[in-house]
C-alpha cells in the first residue's frame, strides 16, 4: 500500500492588517481585552478583489512549485472552506480551473474549522488506497465578509488567508500515519452561518435576524474546543500507535491562545511543543493549521522526519486530529514553475468556453 507524503507547502495572507486597535473605533473593546483573552494581535482582511479562490491559487503554486510538481500532474483538488465563494460551484472547481489543473478532480469540504484535517485525511486515504497519486488540499477563507463589526464577541477572531498542501504516493513509509474525525450535530447551533444556504433567502433583507452573519455561543465552543482538543490528540495517537513522547509538534487550530494553554495542560506538555501564530492572523478557520505549519516549516522550525499532530475543532460540531511524519519535498528532477501554467490555465479557459459555445450552436441545430 503506497503512503500519503506531504511534499508542497504554501500560503497566502492578504496585505491589509486589522489591529486590535483599529477595531476599537467599531466597537467597545481594546488591545489589552483582546489580548489577553485570545492571543490575538491583528489579523488580515483580504481586499476587495481577492477571494477565497484566489488566495488558494496563490497559496497553491507556492505548493506546488516546493512539491516540484505541475497543475497538470495532479489528480484530485479538495478545497475545505466556511466561507466558498459560491454554494456551486465549487471554490475547488475555481482553483482547478484558474491553476489549470486539467486532469484534477476538485470538490469543496465544509466541515468549518476542522475542515482541513478532515481534507487532508480524505486525500491521504484516495493516495493510500492507490486510485490517485497526487492531490492538492487547501484551506482558504474570507470569513471577514461574514462578520457582524458590531458584535464584539465575534468580530476581534476572525482573519482571511489560504494554506495549501501537495500530498504524494510513495513507497517510502511515513508521511500521514493516522487521522480520527467526529462530529456532534446537536451542538449546530453554537457556531453558525445561516444564511445562503437553502432554509434561508440570501440577502440582509430577506434575513432580519442577522441570518446573514456569523453567530457564536463563544463561552460554549470555548468549553466543547478545550475538551477536544486533548481527547483527539491522545485518539489519534492511539490509532496510529504512537505516544506523545515521539511527537515533536502540536500544531493546533488557532482560534484562542488560553483553548491552545488548556489543551497543553490537558496533554501535560509545555506551551513550546505548540506551534503558535495567532498573534498575527487571527482564526481564519480552515487555513489557520496549513499557514501556521508553513510559517514554522519555513523559519525551519518542523524538520523532516518529526512527528507532528494536526489537531483543530470547529462549528457542526466538528473536531479531528491527524498524525504524521513530516517529509519534506521529495528529490525530483527538474525545476518545474507552477505560476508559468497561470496563462495558460487562463487560454485553456477562454477555449473551453468557446467550444462549449460552439458545442451549443451544433447541438441546437441538431434537435
Ligand atoms: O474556530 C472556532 C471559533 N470559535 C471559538 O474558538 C470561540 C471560543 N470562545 C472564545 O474564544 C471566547 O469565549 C471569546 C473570546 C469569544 C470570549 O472570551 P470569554 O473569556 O469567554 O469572554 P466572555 O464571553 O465570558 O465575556 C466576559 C466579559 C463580558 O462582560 P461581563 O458580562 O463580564 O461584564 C463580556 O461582555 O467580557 C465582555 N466582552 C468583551 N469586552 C471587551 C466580550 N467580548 C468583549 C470584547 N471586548 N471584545
Amino acid at each position: 500500500m503506497p503512503y500519503a507524503h506531504i511534499t508542497g507547502w504554501g500560503m497566502s495572507a492578504p496585505e491589509p492588517v486589522l489591529t486590535n486597535d483599529d477595531i476599537s473605533k467599531l466597537v467597545e473593546t481594546n488591545d489589552a481585552w483582546i489580548r489577553e483573552r485570545t492571543g490575538i494581535r491583528e489579523r488580515r482582511i483580504a481586499r476587495e478583489d481577492q477571494s477565497p479562490s484566489t488566495l488558494a491559487v496563490e497559496a497553491s503554486i507556492n505548493a506546488l512549485r516546493v512539491a516540484n510538481l505541475r497543475p497538470t500532474d495532479l489528480d484530485l483538488i479538495i478545497c475545505s472552506t466556511s466561507s466558498p465563494e459560491y454554494i456551486f460551484p465549487a471554490t475547488a472547481c475555481l482553483i482547478q480551473d484558474q491553476l489549470g489543473a486539467t486532469k484534477a478532480g476538485a470538490f469543496d469540504l465544509l466541515a468549518a474549522c476542522s475542515g482541513f484535517i478532515y481534507a487532508l485525511n480524505m486525500a491521504a486515504q484516495a493516495i493510500r488506497s492507490g486510485s490517485i497519486k497526487s492531490a492538492l488540499v487547501i484551506g482558504s477563507e474570507t470569513l471577514s465578509r461574514y462578520v457582524d463589526w458590531k458584535d464584539r464577541g465575534t468580530c476581534i477572531l476572525f482573519g482571511d488567508g489560504a494554506g495549501a498542501f501537495v500530498l504524494q504516493a510513495s513507497d517510502q513509509p511515513g508521511g500521514v500515519l493516522s487521522a480520527v474525525m467526529h462530529s456532534d450535530g446537536s451542538g449546530g447551533d453554537l457556531l453558525s452561518l445561516h444564511a445562503g444556504g437553502s432554509r434561508y433567502a440570501v440577502g440582509e433583507s430577506a434575513s432580519p435576524n442577522g441570518q446573514h452573519y456569523i453567530q457564536m455561543d463563544g463561552k460554549e465552543v470555548f468549553r466543547f474546543a478545550t475538551r477536544v482538543m486533548a481527547s483527539s490528540t491522545h485518539e489519534v495517537l492511539d490509532a496510529a500507535g504512537l505516544t506523545l513522547e515521539d511527537i515533536k509538534w502540536i500544531i493546533p487550530h488557532q482560534a484562542n491562545i488560553r483553548i491552545i494553554e488548556a489543551a497543553a495542560r490537558g496533554l501535560k506538555l509545555p506551551m513550546d511543543r505548540f506551534i503558535v501564530n495567532i498573534d498575527r492572523y487571527g482564526n481564519t478557520s480552515t487555513a489557520s493549521i496549513p499557514i501556521a505549519m508553513v510559517e514554522a516549516v519555513e523559519k525551519g522550525q518542523i524538520k523532516p522526519g518529526e512527528k507532528i499532530v494536526l489537531v483543530g475543532f470547529g462549528g457542526g460540531l466538528t473536531w479531528g486530529a491527524l498524525a504524521a511524519q513530516w517529509t519534506g519535498p521529495m528529490p525530483s528532477k527538474g525545476t518545474v514553475r507552477p505560476e508559468q501554467y497561470r496563462l495558460f490555465a487562463r487560454l485553456r479557459s477562454v477555449l473551453r468556453r468557446a467550444i462549449r459555445f460552439i458545442e451549443g450552436l451544433l447541438y441546437r441545430r441538431e434537435l
